[in-house]
């Protein structure tokens, strides 16, 4: 689509943006307009061996890619350090280690340079990447109903205006991504299982293996993916896990999918009731939202409700610093426009939880 770049005079641009919250590594320059100069991504390959990822083998390595990182990114915008016009980082939720390593080195930066810096929250960063520019055909306008499914998130959130989220319901237990984990750890595949467990699926019957689906039909839009996981794991004894026949292992992976894919369009039902008013858009976000049995149904449940369907590309799906970038752009203009400054959050402490309700204060209160 033709990229129209909209001019923000009063705003700093370009902003620099940090995403260490989990296992990635990534670091953008992005201007107040919306276009991407450079974005760079590292997915940490530590954790394989364990089947999940470690804290602390998480934090060491950001600390190690950052700063190359970071310079990488510069000159592949063509830019030097002074040019940027404001620093950001995910400040949180998240893994504690990687993101004072992240807003560590984006203050360092916003010190050294004299720019202010911007505390990002990750989840509010993954809820306004549909308005980047191009990404969703209608700009997604407020408000929008937001299906965040990824290793560490599962919930469903009505986005109602920068910094005015209301989170109608999420996991009671497992989030979706690490379900399709642990259901490829006992299958015998690879981490992370998602991918293994869509591939061998596809040699699979979805109706083969008889699987609950917990809180189905349930009021709200809560979620639960331990009884199936445990299920799942019932189907497999122990002795035989190893020596399964791969058309067995293909319809447990196919019901399963299956089973994810039930749930998630019922609750979504629920949650489009719960919107107290009707949404313009359904987004899609997180890992999870790669599995194209799963957006095959989000996209005809979207046009079963005459609601447009926006997905981001998966690179912006999934953890990134584009979107982090994005959202200090959109706290900026949103802030500005409502007569209060720039966001100078240069003695905020990283936060691992930081409720999407806190971010509304951000929108009243000259910091
Ligand atoms: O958003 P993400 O990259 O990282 C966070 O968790 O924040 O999501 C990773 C999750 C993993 O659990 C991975 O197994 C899952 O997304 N995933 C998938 C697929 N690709 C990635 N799950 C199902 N089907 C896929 N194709
Ligand atoms: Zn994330």
């Amino acid at each position: 689509m033709p990229h129209t770049e909209p001019t923000c005079p009063d705003l700093p641009t370009p902003v620099m943006a940090i995403e260490s919250s989990c296992d990635d590594t990534a670091c953008a320059i992005v201007t107040t307009g919306g276009r991407i100069l450079a974005e760079t991504t590292l997915s940490q390959s530590g954790h394989v061996p364990f089947g999940g990822v470690v804290p602390e083998i998480a934090a060491r390595a950001h600390l190690g890619a950052l700063p190359a990182l970071v310079r990488d990114t510069l000159r592949a915008a063509g830019m030097q350090p002074h040019e940027l016009g404001a620093v950001a980082a995910s400040c949180g939720p998240g893994l504690i280690g990687g993101l004072i390593v992240g807003a560590d080195m984006g203050k360092g930066m916003a010190i050294a340079l004299d720019r202010p810096f911007i505390a990002v929250n990750h989840i509010e960063a993954h809820a306004l990447t549909a308005r980047l520019p191009g990404v969703a055909s209608n700009g997604a306008p407020f408000p929008y109903l937001l299906l965040l499914v990824s290793g560490g998130h599962c919930q469903c959130i009505a986005v109602e205006g920068v910094g005015h989220y209301r989170r109608l319901g999420g996991t009671i237990d497992d989030a979706a991504g690490e379900a399709f984990d642990k259901v490829a750890k006992m299958l015998g595949l690879g981490w992370p299982g998602g991918p293994a467990v869509e591939r061998l699926a596809r040699e699979g019957d979805p109706h083969a293996v008889p699987l609950p689906r917990p809180l189905m039909g349930r009021a709200g839009c809560d979620f639960s993916f331990s009884g199936l996981k445990t299920a799942v794991a019932q189907k497999l004894p122990t002795e035989v896990r190893a020596a399964l026949p791969r058309q067995q292992a293909a319809d447990i992976a196919a019901s399963f999918q299956q089973a994810v894919s039930d749930i998630v369009i019922d609750r979504l039902g629920h949650a489009l009731d719960m919107m107290d008013q009707r949404p313009t858009t359904l987004v899609v976000a997180g890992g999870v939202a790669a599995n194209g049995v799963l957006r095959a149904r989000l996209r005809e449940f979207a046009t079963a409700h005459g609601l447009p369907f926006a997905a981001p590309p998966l690179r912006l799906c999934t953890d990134n610093a584009v979107m982090v970038a994005w959202a200090a752009i959109e706290t900026m203009r949103a802030r500005v426009a409502l007569g209060l400054s720039i966001p100078d959050d240069i003695a905020m402490r990283p936060r691992p939880r930081w409720p999407l309700s806190d971010m509304a204060q951000r929108m009243t209160a000259d910091a």
